[in-house]
């Protein structure tokens, strides 16, 4: 529970963080993208303990009298939410370490924890950085897309559970 609501969290924050830096002061951009980057890395790391958390601790099953195929939509939409707070920060951290200015501009987790780029792609001739920039761009935005998506259907599964069946299944998140 406690790995599902700071994820989530982290998640929304950085949307809303990358979605306002294009109507901020010029001088708060750089700022709201560092934390923006330091939030992904954090994501990253509360994903890779959800996944050992989730190896080792089976969920309880859903309800069986749910219908199959709602059953079978919870559980795609599970998959591609872990899917994505993995492919969200590498894509993000990969598009990042791209950058051409990334040597200049040294990376720090909330300006306390001292952080790498990915050598590999740093040392990579300047005109295939340039280009992988822009595709590392791309992508980490198609998954931006993608998580509007699988976030609202999920959200939605929910509320139609608390509000329409009145069978919460949000309640087994909850302490
Ligand atoms: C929780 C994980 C993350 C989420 C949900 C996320 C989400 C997003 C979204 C929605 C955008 C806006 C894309 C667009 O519409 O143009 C964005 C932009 C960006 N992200 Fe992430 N991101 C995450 C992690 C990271 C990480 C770990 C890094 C780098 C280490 C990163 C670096 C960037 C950069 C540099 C931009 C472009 C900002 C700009 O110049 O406007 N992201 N991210």
């Amino acid at each position: 529970m406690v790995l599902h609501w700071l994820i989530a969290l982290g998640m929304i924050c950085n949307v809303a963080l990358a979605l306002s830096a294009d109507y901020l002061p010029d001088d708060w951009v750089r700022p709201v993208i560092d934390l923006h980057k330091s939030i992904g890395i954090t994501v990253l790391g509360l994903a890779i303990v959800r996944i050992l958390w989730r190896v080792t601790h089976k969920p309880p099953p859903l309800p069986e009298h749910f219908p199959r195929w709602e059953r079978a939509a919870a559980h795609a939409a599970h998959v591609l939410l872990y899917v994505l707070i993995f492919a969200l920060p590498i894509s993000g951290w990969l598009h990042d370490s791209a950058w051409k200015d990334a040597a200049t501009h040294p990376m720090s987790l909330f300006h306390i924890v001292p952080w790498f780029r990915l050598g590999f792609i740093m040392d990579l001739p300047p005109a295939l950085k340039e280009h992988l920039h822009d595709v590392f761009g791309a992508i980490h935005t198609a998954f931006g897309y993608v998580l509007y998506v699988v976030l609202a259907l999920h959200i939605l599964g929910a509320l139609k559970h608390e509000l329409i069946d009145r069978e919460s299944v949000l309640r087994r998140m909850l302490p």
